[in-house]
């Protein structure tokens, strides 16, 4: 095993998280990461401790080949475009991203001799409107958006690339993940939007009762530096297991609800079965909902104001 690892989207919400980990397990850690949705900013202790980033696209050949020197032990593949309605308005630019930059990125890995890939999907969204919940790993994908369709594709690809060419790939199935550095503008997660809040009000879709599954993005790091020491090609839920309503979240966190109307297309009920992930990787989630949250409005109070 070598030590350098390569980090795709890692100056992202989850994977500057993720640097910070590898980074402590002794790692040596190559970014490479477009800077579209992902900041500098969250690499900066990062980058003073040695990382290096390459700010580059994983649709440029040339920038994944850099990436890829000193050949990567593992790859933790978490670039993405990650909204939803953004997905939908324009579905080629998704699958630009999320599939045929996947694609870019197996093909780097297999030139240049990478043993093992660990890739960011969505258990969330692939599952759509899942019969079973908690929703286990043998539920039938139901993709309800062209991301949901996307992540699914990358997912098959990388198990294509296990077949064929013998690079180990598992696949994380993230649910709703929260907490410090997640970005509260554009279409981030409700912990984020309502964290940063200060009118006290909270806008509700719906009438509230909409369910997610909400896991704290140390967890899902911890998971994620599993996934990468483990030698098994395999798939699974990174979730709590745990449904919490949008208006039981918002009670959480102390704000009062503002009801709107329904979003078309919403999923109503979402909670991921952690179980195999137990089984798989000994991994399951630690961070209460309380603490992930108190941690989450801690950091973003002390956070210095970040460039827009
Ligand atoms: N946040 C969640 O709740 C959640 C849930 C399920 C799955 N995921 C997956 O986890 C991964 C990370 O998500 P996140 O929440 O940290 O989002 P994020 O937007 O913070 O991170 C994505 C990163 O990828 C970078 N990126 C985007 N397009 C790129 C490109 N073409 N080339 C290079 N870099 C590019 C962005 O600049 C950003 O730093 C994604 O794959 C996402 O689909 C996230």
């Amino acid at each position: 095993m070598t030590r350098h690892v390569l980090v795709t989207g890692g100056a992202g919400f989850i994977g500057s998280n993720l640097v910070d980990a590898l980074l402590d397990e002794g790692r040596e850690v190559t970014v490479l990461d477009d800077l579209s949705t992902g900041s500098r900013h969250n690499l900066v202790g990062a980058l003073n401790r040695g990382a290096r980033l390459i700010n580059g696209s994983i649709g440029d050949r040339d920038a994944i080949a850099k990436a890829m020197r000193p050949v990567p032990d593992t790859v933790f593949h978490l670039a993405a475009q990650i909204d939803v309605r953004r997905a939908v308005a324009d579905p080629e630019h998704d699958a630009k991203v999320n599939l045929l930059g996947t694609i870019a990125v197996l093909e780097g890995a297999r030139a240049a001799g990478v043993r093992r890939i660990v890739l960011a999907s969505t258990g969330g969204a692939i599952y759509g409107d899942a019969e079973t919940i908690p929703t286990p790993e043998t539920a039938e994908p139901r993709p309800l958006s062209p991301y949901a369709a996307s992540k699914a594709a990358a997912e098959s690809y990388c198990m294509l690339y296990s077949r064929l060419y013998g690079l180990e790939c598992f696949t994380l199935r993230l649910a709703n993940v929260y907490g410090p550095r997640q970005d509260p503008r554009g279409e981030a997660g409700v912990i984020a939007l309502f964290c940063a809040n200060e009118t006290g009000v909270a806008t509700v879709f719906g009438d509230g009762r909409q369910t997610r599954d909400f896991v704290y993005v140390g967890d899902v790091v911890d998971a994620f530096v599993r996934a990468g020491n483990d030698i098994r090609n395999g798939m699974c839920n990174i979730s709590t297991g745990r449904e919490t309503s949008v208006l039981a979240l918002a009670a959480a966190v102390g704000l009062e609800p503002d009801f709107r109307p329904e979003r078309p297309g919403e999923i109503r009920r979402s909670c991921l079965d952690p179980s195999l992930a137990r089984r798989l990787l000994g991994w399951t989630a630690r961070t209460s909902l309380q603490e992930g949250l108190a941690l989450t409005s801690t950091a973003a109070a002390t956070r210095p104001a970040r460039p827009a």
